[in-house]
Protein backbone atom coordinates (compact mmCIF):
# COMPACT_ATOMS: atom_id res chain seq x y z
CA UNK A 1 0.00 0.00 0.00
CA UNK A 2 1.19 3.75 -0.81
CA UNK A 3 1.62 5.33 2.41
CA UNK A 4 0.99 8.84 2.84
CA UNK A 5 3.67 10.78 4.37
CA UNK A 6 4.35 13.82 5.67
CA UNK A 7 7.16 15.93 7.17
CA UNK A 8 7.67 17.45 10.60
CA UNK A 9 10.17 20.41 10.68
CA UNK A 10 12.37 20.54 13.49
CA UNK A 11 15.85 19.99 14.91
CA UNK A 12 14.99 18.61 18.42
CA UNK A 13 11.64 16.69 17.52
CA UNK A 14 11.38 15.79 21.64
CA UNK A 15 7.97 15.33 23.37
CA UNK A 16 6.29 17.87 20.36
CA UNK A 17 7.55 15.60 17.45
CA UNK A 18 6.42 12.48 19.30
CA UNK A 19 2.84 13.62 19.93
CA UNK A 20 2.51 14.73 16.36
CA UNK A 21 4.07 11.87 15.08
CA UNK A 22 1.35 9.75 16.85
CA UNK A 23 -1.34 11.77 15.76
CA UNK A 24 -0.63 11.16 12.37
CA UNK A 25 -0.03 7.69 12.65
CA UNK A 26 -3.53 7.42 14.19
CA UNK A 27 -4.99 8.87 11.19
CA UNK A 28 -2.59 6.44 8.66
CA UNK A 29 -0.01 8.72 7.73
CA UNK A 30 4.12 7.94 8.24
CA UNK A 31 5.73 11.23 9.92
CA UNK A 32 9.08 11.93 8.83
CA UNK A 33 11.72 14.25 11.30
CA UNK A 34 13.51 16.78 9.23
CA UNK A 35 15.57 19.31 9.48
CA UNK A 36 15.62 22.48 7.49
CA UNK A 37 19.32 22.70 7.35
CA UNK A 38 19.47 19.64 5.38
CA UNK A 39 17.04 21.07 2.62
CA UNK A 40 18.21 21.83 -0.78
CA UNK A 41 16.48 24.35 -3.96
CA UNK A 42 17.46 22.89 -7.67
CA UNK A 43 16.68 24.16 -10.58
CA UNK A 44 18.04 21.71 -12.59
CA UNK A 45 14.69 20.82 -14.42
CA UNK A 46 15.49 17.09 -13.63
CA UNK A 47 15.47 16.14 -9.73
CA UNK A 48 12.47 17.95 -7.93
CA UNK A 49 13.02 21.39 -7.16
CA UNK A 50 13.39 20.73 -3.41
CA UNK A 51 15.25 18.13 -2.19
CA UNK A 52 13.82 16.88 1.30
CA UNK A 53 15.99 14.56 3.02
CA UNK A 54 13.95 11.50 3.06
CA UNK A 55 11.69 12.39 0.47
CA UNK A 56 14.01 12.23 -2.84
CA UNK A 57 11.75 10.57 -4.96
CA UNK A 58 8.12 12.25 -4.07
CA UNK A 59 7.80 15.78 -2.07
CA UNK A 60 5.96 15.11 1.72
CA UNK A 61 1.82 15.28 1.15
CA UNK A 62 1.73 17.94 3.67
CA UNK A 63 4.52 19.80 6.29
CA UNK A 64 3.98 20.47 9.81
CA UNK A 65 6.75 23.35 11.31
CA UNK A 66 7.69 22.57 14.62
CA UNK A 67 10.62 24.75 14.06
CA UNK A 68 12.87 27.15 12.12
CA UNK A 69 16.59 27.32 12.79
CA UNK A 70 18.18 30.49 13.53
CA UNK A 71 21.15 31.83 11.79
CA UNK A 72 22.28 34.12 9.68
CA UNK A 73 19.96 36.47 7.84
CA UNK A 74 20.88 34.13 4.83
CA UNK A 75 20.19 31.13 6.50
CA UNK A 76 16.71 32.24 7.90
CA UNK A 77 15.70 33.16 4.82
CA UNK A 78 16.88 30.27 2.85
CA UNK A 79 14.69 28.20 5.36
CA UNK A 80 11.64 30.42 5.05
CA UNK A 81 12.07 29.86 1.00
CA UNK A 82 12.27 26.35 1.32
CA UNK A 83 8.74 27.09 3.47
CA UNK A 84 7.56 29.55 0.24
CA UNK A 85 8.50 27.44 -2.19
CA UNK A 86 6.51 23.88 -0.87
CA UNK A 87 3.62 26.67 -0.89
CA UNK A 88 4.10 27.85 -4.26
CA UNK A 89 4.54 23.32 -5.47
CA UNK A 90 0.70 23.51 -3.75
CA UNK A 91 2.06 21.34 -0.30
CA UNK A 92 0.30 22.20 2.77
CA UNK A 93 3.11 23.79 5.42
CA UNK A 94 0.90 24.44 9.08
CA UNK A 95 1.46 27.41 9.58
CA UNK A 96 3.09 28.46 6.38
CA UNK A 97 5.96 31.12 5.48
CA UNK A 98 4.18 34.15 5.82
CA UNK A 99 2.69 33.04 9.79
CA UNK A 100 6.21 32.63 10.54
CA UNK A 101 7.36 35.64 9.33
CA UNK A 102 5.15 37.74 10.98
CA UNK A 103 5.15 36.48 13.98
CA UNK A 104 8.69 35.41 14.52
CA UNK A 105 9.15 39.02 14.50
CA UNK A 106 7.97 41.02 17.27
CA UNK A 107 8.09 44.47 15.68
CA UNK A 108 5.79 43.08 12.94
CA UNK A 109 3.47 41.45 15.20
CA UNK A 110 3.31 44.85 17.26
CA UNK A 111 2.62 46.56 13.61
CA UNK A 112 -0.18 44.51 12.46
CA UNK A 113 -2.37 43.91 15.98
CA UNK A 114 -2.02 47.47 16.20
CA UNK A 115 -3.30 47.73 12.34
CA UNK A 116 -6.09 45.23 12.66
CA UNK A 117 -7.54 47.30 15.62
CA UNK A 118 -6.70 44.85 18.45
CA UNK A 119 -5.62 45.89 21.81
CA UNK A 120 -1.62 45.29 22.32
CA UNK A 121 0.27 47.27 24.21
CA UNK A 122 2.23 50.76 22.86
CA UNK A 123 5.58 49.41 21.23
CA UNK A 124 8.30 51.35 19.92
CA UNK A 125 11.15 49.75 17.33
CA UNK A 126 13.93 51.40 16.13
CA UNK A 127 17.46 51.27 14.93
CA UNK A 128 18.66 54.55 16.84
CA UNK A 129 20.32 54.43 20.28
CA UNK A 130 19.43 57.94 21.13
CA UNK A 131 15.65 57.99 20.41
CA UNK A 132 15.48 55.06 22.02
CA UNK A 133 16.93 56.41 25.46
CA UNK A 134 14.44 58.96 24.88
CA UNK A 135 11.52 57.12 25.08
CA UNK A 136 12.35 55.85 27.77
CA UNK A 137 13.57 58.69 29.49
CA UNK A 138 10.06 59.79 28.92
CA UNK A 139 8.34 56.87 29.77
CA UNK A 140 10.03 56.41 33.28
CA UNK A 141 9.34 60.25 34.51
CA UNK A 142 5.81 59.38 33.62
CA UNK A 143 5.91 56.62 36.28
CA UNK A 144 5.78 54.18 33.69
CA UNK A 145 8.30 51.19 33.08
CA UNK A 146 9.27 49.72 29.98
CA UNK A 147 10.15 46.22 28.45
CA UNK A 148 13.02 45.89 26.18
CA UNK A 149 12.62 42.34 24.15
CA UNK A 150 15.14 41.00 21.49
CA UNK A 151 12.78 41.11 18.05
CA UNK A 152 13.64 36.91 17.47
CA UNK A 153 13.15 36.03 20.74
CA UNK A 154 10.76 33.29 22.47
CA UNK A 155 10.25 31.35 26.25
CA UNK A 156 10.69 35.00 27.84
CA UNK A 157 14.69 35.02 26.87
CA UNK A 158 16.79 38.02 27.04
CA UNK A 159 13.32 40.02 28.47
CA UNK A 160 14.07 42.57 30.78
CA UNK A 161 11.88 45.46 32.45
CA UNK A 162 13.50 48.89 32.62
CA UNK A 163 12.53 50.09 36.40
CA UNK A 164 14.72 52.95 36.91
CA UNK A 165 16.60 55.26 34.76
CA UNK A 166 19.78 53.49 36.06
CA UNK A 167 19.28 50.30 34.06
CA UNK A 168 19.36 52.47 31.02
CA UNK A 169 23.35 52.07 31.69
CA UNK A 170 22.54 48.26 30.82
CA UNK A 171 19.98 49.26 27.44
CA UNK A 172 21.35 46.56 24.96
CA UNK A 173 19.86 46.30 21.10
CA UNK A 174 18.96 42.76 19.44
CA UNK A 175 21.52 42.93 16.66
CA UNK A 176 21.20 46.81 16.33
CA UNK A 177 17.29 47.71 16.51
CA UNK A 178 15.78 48.46 20.01
CA UNK A 179 12.18 46.49 20.54
CA UNK A 180 10.45 48.75 23.28
CA UNK A 181 7.56 48.01 24.80
CA UNK A 182 5.36 49.89 27.36
CA UNK A 183 5.21 47.24 30.82
CA UNK A 184 1.59 46.59 31.49
CA UNK A 185 0.85 45.68 35.18
CA UNK A 186 -1.22 42.54 35.52
CA UNK A 187 -4.63 42.84 37.56
CA UNK A 188 -4.96 40.45 40.31
CA UNK A 189 -2.91 38.63 42.95
CA UNK A 190 0.54 38.22 41.82
CA UNK A 191 1.60 37.83 38.45
CA UNK A 192 -0.52 36.01 35.22
CA UNK A 193 -0.91 36.02 31.98
CA UNK A 194 -3.47 33.83 29.92
CA UNK A 195 -1.94 31.32 27.13
CA UNK A 196 -5.04 31.09 24.78
CA UNK A 197 -4.53 27.66 22.03
CA UNK A 198 -6.64 28.91 18.79
CA UNK A 199 -6.79 26.17 15.85
CA UNK A 200 -8.47 27.13 12.24
CA UNK A 201 -10.44 30.11 13.73
CA UNK A 202 -11.67 28.46 17.12
CA UNK A 203 -10.33 28.40 20.89
CA UNK A 204 -9.36 24.87 21.83
CA UNK A 205 -7.93 25.41 25.11
CA UNK A 206 -6.21 27.99 27.23
CA UNK A 207 -4.83 28.51 30.51
CA UNK A 208 -3.37 30.69 33.15
CA UNK A 209 0.32 31.15 33.57
CA UNK A 210 1.20 32.56 37.61
CA UNK A 211 4.80 33.69 37.14
CA UNK A 212 7.42 33.70 39.57
CA UNK A 213 8.27 37.09 38.71
CA UNK A 214 6.07 39.60 36.17
CA UNK A 215 7.55 37.08 33.12
CA UNK A 216 4.98 34.76 33.23
CA UNK A 217 6.87 31.83 30.48
CA UNK A 218 6.23 28.05 31.69
CA UNK A 219 9.97 27.95 30.53
CA UNK A 220 11.08 30.39 33.38
CA UNK A 221 8.75 28.53 36.07
CA UNK A 222 5.13 29.50 35.71
CA UNK A 223 2.75 27.55 36.99
CA UNK A 224 -0.33 26.58 34.44
CA UNK A 225 -3.93 25.78 35.70
CA UNK A 226 -6.62 25.21 33.29
CA UNK A 227 -8.93 28.31 32.59
CA UNK A 228 -11.88 29.18 30.14
CA UNK A 229 -11.35 31.76 28.34
CA UNK A 230 -14.29 33.99 28.56
CA UNK A 231 -16.09 35.19 25.16
CA UNK A 232 -14.23 38.45 24.99
CA UNK A 233 -10.28 37.02 25.59
CA UNK A 234 -11.77 34.03 23.20
CA UNK A 235 -12.68 36.90 20.38
CA UNK A 236 -9.20 38.92 20.88
CA UNK A 237 -7.23 35.96 20.33
CA UNK A 238 -9.45 34.42 16.98
CA UNK A 239 -8.95 38.06 15.93
CA UNK A 240 -5.18 38.13 16.30
CA UNK A 241 -4.32 34.87 15.18
CA UNK A 242 -6.72 35.80 11.81
CA UNK A 243 -4.59 39.53 12.18
CA UNK A 244 -1.25 37.26 11.29
CA UNK A 245 -2.69 34.17 9.01
CA UNK A 246 -2.11 31.74 10.95
CA UNK A 247 -4.12 27.86 10.73
CA UNK A 248 -3.10 27.49 14.76
CA UNK A 249 -1.71 29.79 17.21
CA UNK A 250 -0.35 30.21 21.10
CA UNK A 251 -1.48 33.98 21.63
CA UNK A 252 -0.77 35.56 25.09
CA UNK A 253 -2.78 38.19 26.90
CA UNK A 254 -2.94 40.08 30.01
CA UNK A 255 -5.80 41.68 31.60
CA UNK A 256 -4.24 44.98 32.77
CA UNK A 257 -5.33 46.88 36.21
CA UNK A 258 -8.74 47.91 34.97
CA UNK A 259 -9.48 44.86 33.84
CA UNK A 260 -8.87 45.19 29.69
CA UNK A 261 -7.19 42.40 27.72
CA UNK A 262 -4.54 43.42 25.83
CA UNK A 263 -2.30 41.08 23.14
CA UNK A 264 1.23 40.42 24.30
CA UNK A 265 2.32 37.71 21.64
CA UNK A 266 0.63 35.61 18.81
CA UNK A 267 3.10 32.47 18.79
CA UNK A 268 2.90 30.34 15.21
CA UNK A 269 5.35 27.83 16.59
CA UNK A 270 4.04 27.11 19.53
CA UNK A 271 5.03 24.65 22.73
CA UNK A 272 2.00 22.66 24.22
CA UNK A 273 3.35 20.48 26.65
CA UNK A 274 2.35 22.62 29.84
CA UNK A 275 -1.29 23.49 28.14
CA UNK A 276 -1.43 20.01 27.29
CA UNK A 277 -0.76 19.36 31.21
CA UNK A 278 -3.80 20.87 32.33
CA UNK A 279 -6.37 20.12 29.25
CA UNK A 280 -8.05 16.72 28.43
CA UNK A 281 -7.64 17.31 24.68
CA UNK A 282 -5.08 15.94 22.51
CA UNK A 283 -4.19 19.53 21.29
CA UNK A 284 -1.73 17.55 18.86
CA UNK A 285 -4.44 15.64 16.98
CA UNK A 286 -6.33 18.75 16.78
CA UNK A 287 -3.89 19.92 15.04
CA UNK A 288 -2.89 17.21 12.95
CA UNK A 289 -6.70 16.73 12.18
CA UNK A 290 -7.42 20.16 10.98
CA UNK A 291 -4.35 20.06 8.49
CA UNK A 292 -5.03 17.18 6.96
CA UNK A 293 -9.22 17.80 6.65
CA UNK A 294 -8.35 21.38 5.34
CA UNK A 295 -5.64 20.92 3.42
CA UNK A 296 -5.57 17.40 2.09
CA UNK A 297 -9.65 17.10 2.32
CA UNK A 298 -8.51 14.05 3.48
CA UNK A 299 -12.49 12.56 3.41
CA UNK A 300 -11.79 9.11 4.82
CA UNK A 301 -10.22 10.85 7.81
CA UNK A 302 -13.62 11.21 9.65
CA UNK A 303 -14.54 7.94 9.49
CA UNK A 304 -11.17 7.02 11.04
CA UNK A 305 -11.34 9.66 13.73
CA UNK A 306 -11.76 8.60 17.05
N1 LIG B 1 4.42 44.72 27.69
C1 LIG B 1 4.42 43.80 28.66
N2 LIG B 1 3.87 44.08 29.86
C2 LIG B 1 3.86 43.18 30.86
N3 LIG B 1 4.39 41.94 30.76
C3 LIG B 1 4.95 41.60 29.58
C4 LIG B 1 5.00 42.51 28.48
N4 LIG B 1 5.62 41.90 27.45
C5 LIG B 1 5.96 40.68 27.90
N5 LIG B 1 5.56 40.49 29.16
C6 LIG B 1 5.73 39.27 29.97
O1 LIG B 1 6.82 38.55 29.43
C7 LIG B 1 6.38 37.30 28.87
C8 LIG B 1 7.16 37.01 27.60
O2 LIG B 1 6.92 38.02 26.63
P1 LIG B 1 6.58 37.67 25.12
O3 LIG B 1 6.42 38.96 24.40
O4 LIG B 1 5.46 36.72 25.07
O5 LIG B 1 7.94 37.00 24.60
P2 LIG B 1 8.40 35.48 24.42
O6 LIG B 1 8.39 35.26 22.95
O7 LIG B 1 9.78 35.41 24.98
O8 LIG B 1 7.39 34.61 25.13
C9 LIG B 1 4.89 37.47 28.65
O9 LIG B 1 4.21 36.23 28.68
C10 LIG B 1 4.51 38.35 29.82
O10 LIG B 1 4.41 37.61 31.02
MG1 LIG C 1 5.25 34.60 24.81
Amino acid sequence: MNVARVAIFTDDPGWHGQQLKLAFSLRGYVAEYVSLTKCKLVTDGHSLPIMIPGFEDKLPAAVFVRGVPGGSLEEVVFFLDILHALKILGIPVYNDAYAIEKSVDKGMTSFLLQQAGLPTPVTWEMRDRDEALCIIENELHQGRMVISKPLFGSQGEGIRRIEKMTDLFWLTSSRGIYYLQRFVQCGGVGFSDVRVFVINGHVVASMRRKGISWLNNVARGASCESIAADADMARLAVLATQALQMDYAGVDIIQDQQGNYTIIEVNSIPAWKGLQSVCDLNLAQLMVDDLLLRYLSDASLSERMT
